[in-house]
């Protein structure tokens, strides 16, 4: 359909070496798009992003880069100008999780997460507006989490969750400040989903305690956050901004 079509545009994905990121990279591309894939310096799977998006005939580059230094940002969005074209579309799906109960989470650990997740998004915004706001043209999308609306029952991950409000809403602000400007900016919220950090032979238990409690009964899988992002891309989504759009099976209806 002529509404999700993502032919000629030139998109830009964070933490697109593994996981969410990743399928989404390849998704854009099944939609038509070609595609910047960026993550950190040494990551494996960002060859295997690119032979992917390359076997679909996109044309993809591959770039080394740390969502939490500005300068980075900058660089990987000039090299996408430079090889690639005119950006138009971009997903920042990079982030990281771990846990510890909050009176003992060190100061560090805390800002840390905030780095990544919070900070990481904002650089990443910024990098990508400045070339698109002159053209009054383009869509971003952040990839946030359920855990940015609700709390997750029996995890521990106070700084995590306190960071995807932090996404949520700062997708809101930035969507409001670009309204008028041609650039809309929406955020998805995964639930549950399988990917590698939840595959681990150690996570089997908790996999179970997810399962359960979420509605559709099971966890998402990558491939079905592409549809979301490939919507919120798209014409298809021309007058949404400043959505959170859940896509977690029903989980924070319970
Ligand atoms: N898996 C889930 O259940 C789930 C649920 C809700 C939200 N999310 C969110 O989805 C996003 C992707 O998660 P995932 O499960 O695919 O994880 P993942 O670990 O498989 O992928 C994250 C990617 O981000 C990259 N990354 C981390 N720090 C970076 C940095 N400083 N600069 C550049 N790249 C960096 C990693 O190298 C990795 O390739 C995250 O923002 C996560 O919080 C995941």
């Amino acid at each position: 359909m002529d509404l999700f079509d993502l032919r000629g545009e030139i998109a830009f994905v964070t933490g697109a070496g593994s996981g969410i990121g990743q399928r989404i990279a390849v998704g854009l591309a099944e939609a038509g798009a070609d595609v910047a894939c960026v993550d950190l310096p040494g990551s494996a799977g960002l060859a295997v992003t690119v032979g992917q998006i390359e076997a679909l005939g996109r044309r993809a580059l591959a770039i080394e880069g740390n969502v939490t230094r500005a300068a980075d940002m900058e660089a990987a969005v000039a090299a996408t100008e430079r090889d690639l074209g005119a950006l138009s579309v971009a997903v920042n799906s990079a982030g990281i999780a771990n846990a510890a109960p909050a009176e003992e989470l060190s100061l560090e650990q805390w800002q840390r997460v905030m780095q990544v997740n919070v900070d990481g998004v904002f650089l990443s915004c910024q990098a990508q507006a400045r070339v698109m706001l002159p053209r009054r043209r383009g869509s971003i999308v952040n990839i946030a989490s359920m855990s940015g609306s609700i709390v997750n029952r029996g995890l521990l991950q106070a700084h995590y969750n306190s960071s995807k409000a932090a996404v949520i809403h700062l997708s809101k602000s930035l969507a409001m400040e670009w309204s008028d400007r041609g650039l809309r900016v929406n955020c998805i919220s995964p639930g549950y989903t399988l990917t590698p950090m939840n595959l681990r032979p150690e996570v089997a238990e908790q996999r179970k305690i997810f399962e359960r409690d979420t509605p559709i009964g099971r966890m998402a899988t990558v491939d079905e956050m592409v549809g979301p992002a490939v919507f919120l891309s798209s014409k298809a989504a021309s007058f949404c901004t400043g959505v959170d759009l859940i896509v977690d099976g029903g989980f924070v209806c319970w």
